[in-house]
């Protein structure tokens, strides 16, 4: 059987990146897939390639009452809700002095604030299925990355926000894990810019060895511990980052 047949799985950045692959991987092995996004175009492309399995709403997570409704939205579509891969991010690099307010909210935003959204809804049905929740963290959540101060506390915040769930649920059913990904070619590390004047030196301990990754790499992963291979797994942050952290 399928390793997600019968199950509905909300992903959110589906339309690009790791979100999109977690979405195609889920659905090829059997889950029907609610992708949220705020890119439209891109989630169009997605659907047309998906079929029936993927259904899509544009949604700003970072906008608590737009979460609440994409999830309850994704429940009254398909019946009921078994995983949560909470993919949506954005990176901004800043000299540290220069990250104006405008910047420290898009970062916590999305990356912090709209992960809670999602989760927060999510939780009640997902006790109802004994599912569970794979966060996107990051490498950065763990080290202390030169020229990202919001987008490193952002992922250093997901990663204990990600042991705190799970500690909160620990004697239901529901398990809360995260991955840590390292870098990858998608639509973020295409459009990152570092700005005038950086010390290259600095980002040398993040920049590692074995080059970067593809997207799929990360499904993989996100797959794996939302899957029930991963049943023993909760409060987990699973590093896939080629080594960077490994030292
Ligand atoms: N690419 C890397 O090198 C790398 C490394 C470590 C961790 N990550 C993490 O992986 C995750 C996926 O990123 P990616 O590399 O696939 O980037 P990506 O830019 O290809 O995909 C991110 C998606 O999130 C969506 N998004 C942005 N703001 C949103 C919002 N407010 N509401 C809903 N959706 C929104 C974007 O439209 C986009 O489709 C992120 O959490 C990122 O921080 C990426």
């Amino acid at each position: 059987m399928a390793k997600f047949e019968g199950k509905v799985a909300l992903v959110t950045g589906a339309a690009s990146g790791v979100g999109r692959a977690t979405a195609r991987q889920m659905v090829a092995e059997g889950a029907d897939v609610y992708g949220i996004d705020i890119n439209g175009e891109g989630l169009d492309k997605v659907a047309q390639e998906l079929g029936q399995a993927f259904k899509a709403a544009v949604c700003d997570i970072s906008d608590r009452e737009s979460a609440q409704a994409a999830v309850s939205e994704c429940v009254d579509i398909f019946g009921k809700l078994d995983i949560v891969a909470n993919v949506a991010g954005v990176v901004r690099s800043h000299h540290a002095t220069d990250v104006d307010e405008a910047t420290w909210r898009l970062i916590m935003g999305v990356n912090l604030d709209g992960m809670f959204w999602i989760t927060q809804a999510a939780i009640p049905h997902l006790l109802e299925t004994s599912g569970n929740i794979v966060n996107v963290a990051s490498n950065a959540g763990f080290m202390g990355q030169a020229y990202t101060v919001p987008y490193c506390a952002a992922k250093g915040a997901v990663i204990n926000m990600t042991r705190a769930l799970a500690m909160e649920y620990i004697k239901t059913d529901l398990r809360v894990n995260a991955i840590a990904p390292g870098g990858m070619k998608t639509g973020m590390t295409e459009n990152y810019h570092v700005p005038e004047g950086i010390d290259y030196s600095l980002m040398q301990p993040y920049t590692g060895f074995r080059g970067m990754a593809e997207p799929e790499t990360a499904a993989n992963a996100i797959c794996w511990m939302a899957s029930d291979e991963a049943s023993r797994c909760t409060g987990s942050i699973l590093s896939v980052d080629g080594g960077l952290t490994a030292a």
